[in-house]
């Protein structure tokens, strides 16, 4: 058995919005729906190919799907995977809109994440919808949920202070720009680089001094952890996903990513293939490897490359093509990482009073302290 992937599931492309930048276009995010064959023959395949596996809920819009079919998957995964056996996790990554409290009652009892993309106080820039409306009617114990903000040219100079919007109330944050795809490849939204790395580390020098309150930022604390020798599958651009990541359509389709995937890089269906492995040796997974492949070698004279690892595929394919680097999220990651990385070196070789640091900072450095490695740019 392998030990662990990532499966994107997207029960439904409808969706009961029209975001400016989706990267679904709305000829796209039509009705139809994930049926009970096709979700127990993937969940199956899973637990006898994989010791363990996380599942993301996504789309289109998931709640959109009536709560029987989250039901039917959780009791598909428990008789999968063994119930309580670790082998197994969730995430529902929602707009939010139709989130309720019987719901999240229901994530609580099952162990399962729930993801919100909102923008806080500039989620109008974007979305249509009251989101807080809905969020507000959770009760103190239901609202536990993280947040994805997505930025574009309007929000790239704000992102400190969405930050400072959900830090009070102790919600995760992660931030990432609009990708060129779908909606959003010639309406504007795609921020500009320049501002976008201008606002990210305004963010990053915000939080990295902020003691108070205890989040950790995304993913500026997962460039943290990489660089300290400790790469997380969550920041699948910088770890190789490719293997490790899925992405399951209604139909069944398989894609080796979640962003807006070409047809070229099908990788057959879960109702036809055999196995994952299957899926992993079909053409369109050899297409979109041999491409990033080919990005990788001109990758490997960047003195970042051995943390970045190329970045993430279907970014590089939309901004300028799967097998050139050099684009906006090369150039993001590249200035990014490089001020999260310097200021931590910093910290390493001053070993300064840490109390006035961020509670993920300090406790990321004193377990490198303690077991130390190698950290050179
Ligand atoms: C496609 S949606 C699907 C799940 C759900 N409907 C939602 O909005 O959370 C998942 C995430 O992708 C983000 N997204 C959509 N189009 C994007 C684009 N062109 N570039 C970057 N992120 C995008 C959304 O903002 C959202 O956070
Ligand atoms: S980003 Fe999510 S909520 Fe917005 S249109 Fe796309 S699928 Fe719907
Ligand atoms: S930062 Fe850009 S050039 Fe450097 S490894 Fe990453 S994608 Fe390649």
């Amino acid at each position: 058995m392998k030990p662990y992937i990532s499966v994107v599931v997207k029960p439904t492309l409808f969706c009961n919005t029209d975001c400016k930048h989706c990267y679904h276009t709305p000829e796209e995010r039509v009705p139809g729906r994930m049926s009970h064959e096709t979700l127990e023959r993937l969940i199956r395949m899973v637990s006898e190919e994989y010791e363990s596996a996380w599942f993301i809920w996504h789309g289109g819009e998931p709640l959109t799907m009536p709560m029987s079919f989250f039901k039917d998957a959780i009791e598909l995964q428990e008789e999968h995977f063994g119930k309580g056996s670790f082998r197994y996790g969730n995430t529902v990554q929602t707009n939010g809109l139709q989130l309720n409290r019987r719901f999240m009652a229901y994530c609580r009892s099952k162990a399962i994440n729930v993801g919100v993309s909102y923008e806080g106080p500039f989620n109008n820039v974007l979305r249509e919808g009251d989101v807080s409306k809905a969020l507000s009617a959770l009760s103190s114990k239901e609202n536990k949920y993280s947040v994805s903000a997505t930025i574009c040219r309007e929000t790239a100079l704000h992102q400190r202070e969405i930050y400072e919007h959900f830090r009070g109330d102790g919600t995760n944050v992660s931030f990432s720009p609009v990708i060129p795809a779908g909606c959003a490849r010639c309406n504007g939204t795609v921020p500009d680089p320049d501002e976008y790395i201008r606002g990210s580390i305004e963010v990053f020098d915000e939080w990295l001094h902020d003691s108070e309150h205890d989040v950790p930022l995304i993913p500026h604390y997962l460039y943290i952890l990489n660089y300290l020798g400790d790469p997380m599958p969550a920041d699948c651009a910088h770890t190789s996903c490719l293997t490790k990541w899925l992405c399951v359509n209604p139909n069944g389709d398989i894609y080796p990513c979640a962003k807006a995937c070409p047809e070229e890089f099908l990788m057959g269906n879960i109702n036809t293939v055999g196995s994952i492995d299957e899926a992993f040796r079909s053409e369109g997974f050899r297409r979109i490897l041999l491409g990033s492949v080919k990005r990788r070698e001109k990758c490997a004279s960047c003195p970042i490359f051995s943390y970045c690892n190329g970045g993430c595929s279907m970014d590089a394919y939309h901004e300028c093509g799967l097998e050139e680097n050099g684009g906006d999220s090369c150039r993001i990651f590249r200035e990014v990482f490089s001020h999260v990385s310097s200021e931590i070196q910093y910290i390493l070789d001053n070993q300064p009073d840490m109390s006035g640091y961020n509670r993920f900072v300090r406790d990321a450095i004193v377990g490198k302290l303690i077991n130390p490695g190698t950290v050179s740019l």
